[in-house]
């Protein structure tokens, strides 16, 4: 069988290192440089032909960057031998997985090619926004769930009282509903739209039944912030109580913390796809548990 070896990259160093510990597999060297003018570079340190290597690497912002540093670290690797699995915990344009508005590039296929060209013959992602995105890939690609550590999480540490759990809209709710069922608790989803155009989020009136409820919002990403505060406005005007925000990938882009908090949000969580202040949730056991399965 191939060593197995792991190189996190410098948007997953702590996580990266987390699952190889947890594999109990060594850590690769290798340096990833950013010149002063914004390109990158990846040296790696000693042989790696013959050998597997998973490249842990989330692609938060800055994106094109973080994903770059994927591509050249998977490239540098397999031109030197090696078999690269990438890990990407936050998989960046995974929302940009249809032709929305006529003329526009499905982007997701469009990394998905430049993935695979880079080298890489596996992915492995954390909640990826829509399962239909992965079919743009043509090689081996999983989706992880990060949804029973957060509703770990919601158990142990947040203060529900008679909780009702909140899909922003109907794209989350699978996953939503998800997390009510493992929380055994009641789920209702609400109707958001989004100009395509501007990017503004709206979310239509409803009637939930959260009179006097502490109220769970769930969703896969946080990323402006719009959509959990609209979500959270409609919560509050139907009389709900105690409100929290959970998600899988905190973005958290400019003032988005602020603004739901300023709109009644008491509780923020998201996992460590992204690190940050809200990332209290840990994925790597998840991400680990499917690695584990992995042939070679
Ligand atoms: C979109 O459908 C996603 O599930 C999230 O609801 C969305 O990405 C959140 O973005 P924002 O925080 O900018 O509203």
């Amino acid at each position: 069988m191939a060593e197995k070896l792991v190189l996190p990259g410098p948007a997953s160093e702590e996580l990266g290192a987390s699952v190889a510990k947890k594999l109990g597999l060594e850590l690769l060297s290798g340096e990833f440089k950013v010149f002063p003018d914004g390109e990158s570079k990846f040296t790696v340190e000693g042989r790696v032909s013959g050998k597997s290597v998973y490249i842990v690497q989330s692609t938060y912002p800055p994106v094109d960057q973080h994903l770059f540093q994927l591509m050249l670290a998977a490239h540098n690797l397999s031109q030197e031998g090696a078999r690269v699995t990438a890990v990407v915990p936050y998989l960046a344009y995974a929302r940009q997985d249809k032709e929305f508005l006529p003329g526009e590039g499905v982007t997701l296929g469009t990394v998905g090619h430049l993935l695979r060209s880079a080298g890489i013959g596996r992915l492995a992602t954390v909640d990826i926004h829509s399962a239909e995105g992965l079919s743009l890939f043509s090689f081996p690609t999983y989706s992880v769930s990060a949804i029973p550590a957060l509703v770990d999480h919601a158990r142990r540490n947040l203060p529900l009282h008679d909780p009702v759990v909140i899909s922003p809209d109907f794209g989350a709710s699978k996953r939503t509903e998800a997390f009510a069922q493992l929380l055994g608790v009641k789920f209702e989803k609400l109707e958001k739209s989004r100009d395509r155009t501007t990017g503004e989020v709206s979310v239509k009136e409803a009637k939930l039944e959260v009179k006097g409820k502490d109220v769970v919002i769930v969703d896969d990403i946080i990323s402006t912030g719009g959509t959990v505060k609209a979500a959270a406005a409609e919560v509050l005007r139907n009389g709900g109580n105690r409100v929290s925000a959970l998600c899988v990938h905190g973005l958290f882009v400019g003032d988005a913390a602020e603004k739901i908090e300023k709109a009644g949000v008491k509780d923020l969580v998201s996992t460590n796809t992204v690190p940050g202040k809200f990332s209290k949730v840990d994925v790597s056991d998840a991400l680990v548990a499917h690695l584990k399965t992995l042939e070679e």
